[in-house]
């Protein structure tokens, strides 16, 4: 009889228990979304002018190596994941304003950014890379001299280029919105180089058939992803790339974005 009663007693309290979270986590939920299921929404911002990294498809869906990242760390962690297209140039100042939660956009983490906003660790390395037409002269460094060279607003490749500019050959630089417009001002004759991250180039090479040849002056850091300065999403994040590099999930996605040809 005692054991009955002790049994049904579990069982209320636990009920009450469940409902007890049940109403904590629709309560955040509620706060979060905007009314989209019950699940928590994460802001994610990426300046989607980037293959393999982020792009459009021709339906306007995003794809890329960076959003099925996204995917994978929003799922992991149990939330919604919700993606906003932005300039690069304006990515930083989302973070500190706290408008987006974390950004996967092919970012370099730099020591310049760490001052502004948090990394996680590393999940690719890229060179950099100079495109130009396919039958252009310029094929080194030192042919740069007194030409127009491209670079997409905010990214490192326009410090890089400066840099390059004040300590080894003297250029015009342009600095664009986005990775797109930089390929068409190069088609259009607008600009004799594109100066961009190398599988990215890569890519455009292909696709335009056009030519490049890498930067050996540059040691960029790798991409990570960038959150807000003291966010607590860093550190699980950071959990969720070191099971995505041990189960194999970060090469299946490098296999399926970035391998060459
Ligand atoms: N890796 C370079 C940087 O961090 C360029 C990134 C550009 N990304 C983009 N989605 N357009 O500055």
């Amino acid at each position: 009889m005692m054991k009955k009663w002790n049994l049904i007693g579990t069982l209320a309290l636990g009920a009450m228990l469940l409902s007890a979270c049940g109403d904590d986590a629709s309560k955040q939920a509620g706060n979060e979304t905007a009314g989209s299921g019950d699940k928590k929404v994460l802001e994610m911002a990426t300046s989607a002018d980037f293959p393999p990294f982020e792009s459009r498809n021709t339906a306007g869906e995003f794809e890329g190596f960076d959003i099925d990242l996204a995917n994978y760390i929003a799922d992991e962690l149990g939330y919604e994941l919700k993606i906003n297209d932005m300039k690069f140039d304006g990515l930083i100042g989302a973070l500190q304003s706290e408008r987006i939660d974390m950004v996967l956009s092919g970012m370099s983490a730099t020591e310049d950014r760490k001052k502004n906003v948090d990394f996680s660790t590393e999940y690719n390395q890229s060179g950099e890379m100079f495109i130009t037409l396919k039958d252009s002269d310029i094929k080194t460094l030192e042919d740069l001299k007194g030409k127009k060279l491209g670079v997409q607003l905010g990214t490192i490749q326009e410090d890089g280029a400066n840099k390059i500019k004040e300590e080894t050959v003297d250029f015009e630089i342009k600095a664009v919105d986005s990775a797109n417009v930089l390929i068409q001002e190069l088609l259009s004759n607008r600009i004799d180089v594109a100066y961009m991250d190398k599988a990215v180039a890569e890519g455009f090479i292909a696709e335009q058939d056009l030519a490049g040849f890498d930067d050996t002056t540059s040691s960029s850091p790798g991409m990570a992803v960038a959150f807000p300065k003291g966010s607590e999403l860093t550190e699980k994040v950071n959990e969720v790339l070191k099971e995505a590099e041990e189960n194999g999930k970060l090469q299946e996605l490098k296999d399926k974005w970035l391998s060459e040809e």
